[in-house]
């Protein structure tokens, strides 16, 4: 458990005892669907086959739960996180409508899979709140107008907010949102896609697919999977040609501790960009309020600690029973250049390949749609969503005008030009990383606690940018599409799946 004394992150999830290790695949096999990630979108997908008879492989790099799913706070919410109105002048109102829906209709199939399966996960229905921030934009009316057009007639406007242990200005109400405990939800869904014949492999990664033909997975221990169907569950597909349209971003949570009942049981989050979001989690004589924010985007700043100590400023202004902080803890979401996911069909040409990614910071109920989706497609059933998230859905100017990020992904490139942040690996400390300049190399040191230093290429295999030390999560982040690796290189976040390179003997410093 963090204290506010100590230095290390560590995800409120994280402490449950939930994690699922399996064994790792040692030989080729042959499946109907292979499942390549084995987060919320990789396990919902899983049951959903599973229990209408498909063979189901999973496979994970990691554990099973263990990637961006076991870092986020969990909110349930249809509230698209970039606004009703904005989705609705991008996309129409029908699609906007059919968004929202499909987010409520993520809600109550995870309160029917809860019920169904018998998974004690703290699962609650919530009214969830968009409150107006000091610094915030003053866009309450619009979205109300537009929550109401797209179906969400119950939302209403609360002049001033005053909540149980939070008070606040002008909000937006949305009644029947949702709250879990995401982990023990997992560990529920794999128990059932277990009774229902599907089979786990973590530490076992994908290197390479292929869905023309025969489809199969090659994993990096050099097994092969044949299946029928691929789903790239892996947060960030891998391969995908759709980068530009994927900023990544790091945001920020905290969890600190509470008197039992002492805040309102609810969503909160505000209209500050980066925006805030906060709700409590039950504990054994206490509650935990799970304070989130403080985004950026990857690999172009590092100064985590700033952040957790800001997020923790902002919740003792407004929670004055907040109490210390028992956990804090970081993660990658991506934003998508239309505010909606890319779920469906990889391409025309791999017609067996399907694909989940661009939560948007609504990965909760975007990978539920996406289990959901991708099993109708697999199952050759009629879903009305498809069209919504379809991944080849055009870049149209107006969207391209809106988002600046997706030339912000470009301008780290110049970092091939600037020297290295020190200038002999002298100066590395314990603990810390740095870029090292040799001619048109780029070397990226790390010194671990022991003293050792280890050096890879700080080229990014995916596009080539130069990757930047992260001295919170002890990671080399990409700045332009967001994957990070190890400080030995093994790849964490895609695009990029393969780890950064060895460095040959003249490319080598001491
Ligand atoms: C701090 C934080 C707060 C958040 N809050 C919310 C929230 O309140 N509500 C909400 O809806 N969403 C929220 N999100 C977003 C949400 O958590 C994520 O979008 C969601 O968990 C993503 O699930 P996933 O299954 O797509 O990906 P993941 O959970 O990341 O699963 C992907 C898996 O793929 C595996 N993998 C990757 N590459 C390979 C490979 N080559 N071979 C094999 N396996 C591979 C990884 O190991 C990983 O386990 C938050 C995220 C963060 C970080
Ligand atoms: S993630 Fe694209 S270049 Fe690194």
């Amino acid at each position: 458990m963090w204290k506010s004394d100590e230095g290390e992150t560590v995800s409120y999830w994280e402490n449950s005892e939930d994690g699922l290790q399996n064994s790792s695949l040692n030989e080729s096999i042959q499946t109907d669907v292979c499942i390549i990630g084995g987060g919320i979108s990789g396990l919902t997908t899983a049951y959903l086959l599973t229990k209408a008879g498909k063979r189901v492989v999973v496979i994970d790099d990691g554990v099973i739960g263990g990637g961006e799913t076991a870092r986020t706070t969990a909110h349930l919410s249809n509230a698209l996180d970039d606004r009703i109105y904005r989705v609705e002048k991008w996309h129409g109102e029908e699609k906007a409508r059919l968004a929202v829906e499909s987010h409520g209709a993520a809600i109550d199939e995870i309160e029917r899979i809860v019920r169904e399966e018998g998974i004690d996960c703290d699962f609650l229905r919530v009214d969830g709140f968009l409150f107006e921030a000091e610094d915030g934009e003053d866009d309450l009316d619009e979205e109300l107008e537009a929550a109401h057009r797209a179906g969400l007639t119950g939302v209403e406007r609360i002049e001033s907010l005053a909540l149980k242990g939070f008070d606040s200005g002008a909000a937006l109400r949305f009644p029947r949102q949702g709250q879990f405990h995401v982990l023990k939800y997992l560990s529920g869904l794999a128990r059932a896609i277990e009774k229902n014949g599907g089979e786990f492999f973590s530490n076992t990664r994908a290197v390479e697919w292929t869905g023309e033909g025969s489809p199969s997975v090659k994993t990096a221990a050099g097994y092969m999977i044949r299946a029928k169907s691929v789903v790239l569950a892996t947060n960030y597909a891998m391969m995908s040609k759709m980068f530009a349209q994927l900023p990544a971003y790091r945001t920020y949570a905290i969890g600190a501790r509470v008197p039992k009942d002492s805040v309102e049981k609810c969503l909160l989050w505000d209209t500050a960009d980066p925006y805030h979001y906060i709700r409590t989690q039950p504990e054994d004589g206490f509650d935990v309020l799970i304070v989130g924010g403080e985004d950026h985007r990857t690999g172009q700043e590092n100064d985590g600690d700033r952040r957790f100590e800001n997020l923790w400023q902002w919740t003792r202004e407004r929670f004055p029973v907040a109490e210390e902080v028992l956990y804090r803890w970081s993660g990658q979401v991506l934003e998508t250049h239309d505010g909606l996911a890319f779920i469906g069909k990889f391409s025309d040409s791999e017609p067996n390949v399907y694909l989940i990614t661009g939560d948007s910071g609504m990965g909760m109920t975007h990978g539920t749609i996406g289990g959901m989706l991708v099993s109708d497609l697999i199952l050759e059933r009629e879903n009305p969503w498809a069209e919504v998230y379809e991944p080849s859905r055009i870049l149209t100017q107006s969207i391209i005008e809106a988002v600046p990020e997706i030339i912000s992904s470009t301008v780290p490139y110049v970092d091939w030009l600037k020297g290295g942040d020190v200038a002999s690996v002298d100066e590395i400390k314990p603990g810390m990383g740095a870029i090292i300049s040799r001619g048109t190399t780029k070397i990226a040191a790390y010194r671990d606690e022991d003293g050792k230093l280890l050096k890879r290429s700080a080229v990014c295999p995916h596009l080539g940018c130069i990757v930047q030390f992260n001295s919170l999560e002890k990671t080399w982040d990409c700045p332009c599409h967001g994957s990070r690796f190890g400080t030995d290189g093994h790849p964490i976040n895609t695009p990029a799946f393969v780890p950064l390179e060895k460095l040959d003997e003249a490319e080598d410093v001491s």
